[in-house]
């Protein structure tokens, strides 16, 4: 049976990944940073079964590829597709407020974790003779604008994508960015504020794990009809 690697997977959107790579018959690779994470996101999927979790720091630069290295020495089980997903502050603090500190802090969960991520997962893709995926999930406010520190490392997080698409073109990874303009939040919460919810976006995860068509591409979800009608353009 394949396996998803989620970075990032207790958050709105992991929670959405790990469901989707369990709704299509796959196992999950969930890197935490503490018990604490571990048990939210079992509260929120409503069963460990099918998950391994392993506690590595995704903002260092060698957090991901430390369980890279497990996965290679036999301790974790391999993987095929990648997942990444870490966020940061979403808040409208106007940038001339912002210190030095902050914006380090968010462009290195929100930016360099997925680069971090993609550094340490894509030669152990490149190795393995089967079709992999690596996927990326971005955000509007990259265009939008109102949330400085999101929409600042959403931006990167856009080129970051374009290249990878590019890198990855004539490979056995098939890389893709989830472009989302939907406010998605966990099931509980989302019922509460009546927004898109982690089960309904699954959905588009499960969609891009199994269409082999979708391959560099931007996938859009910006209308309730995306979650259901998979709409996607080329990065490049
Ligand atoms: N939710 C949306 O509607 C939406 C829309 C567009 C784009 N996005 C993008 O999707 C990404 C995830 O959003 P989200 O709503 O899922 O965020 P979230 O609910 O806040 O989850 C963030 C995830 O990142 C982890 N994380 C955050 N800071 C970390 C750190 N310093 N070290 C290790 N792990 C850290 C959290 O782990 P813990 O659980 O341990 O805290 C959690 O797994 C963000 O880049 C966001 O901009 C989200």
């Amino acid at each position: 049976m394949e396996t998803v690697l989620v970075i990032g997977a207790t958050g709105n959107i992991g929670v959405s990944a790990v469901k989707g790579a369990l709704n299509s018959g796959r196992n999950v690779l969930a890197i935490i940073r503490s018990q604490a994470s571990a048990d939210k996101l079992i509260r929120h999927i409503g069963t460990a079964e099918g998950i391994t979790f392993v506690e590595a720091s995704v903002t260092a630069d060698d957090g991901v590829k430390s369980v890279v290295d497990r996965v290679r020495a036999g301790e974790l089980p391999g993987f095929q597709h990648v997942y990444s997903c870490v966020g940061g502050e979403y808040i409208t603090l106007p940038m001339k407020d912002i210190t030095t500190d902050r914006l380090r802090a968010n462009m290195t969960s929100m930016f360099e974790a997925a680069f971090f991520a993609y550094r340490a997962t894509l030669p152990y893709l490149l190795s393995q003779a089967t079709p992999t995926t690596w996927t990326l999930c971005t955000g509007s406010q990259g265009d939008i604008g109102t949330h400085a520190l999101a929409a600042i490392s959403q931006g990167a997080l856009f080129s970051f994508a374009t290249a990878a698409c590019r890198e990855t073109a004539q490979t056995n990874v098939r890389f893709n960015e989830v472009y989302l303009a939907l406010r998605v939040e966990v099931d509980e919460d989302a019922r509460v504020h009546g927004v898109t919810s982690s089960s309904e976006f699954a959905g588009v995860y499960e969609a891009v794990l199994g269409n082999e068509g979708i391959r560099g591409e931007r996938v859009w979800v910006e209308r309730m009809e995306d979650l259901r009608d998979v709409r996607v353009t080329r990065k490049f």
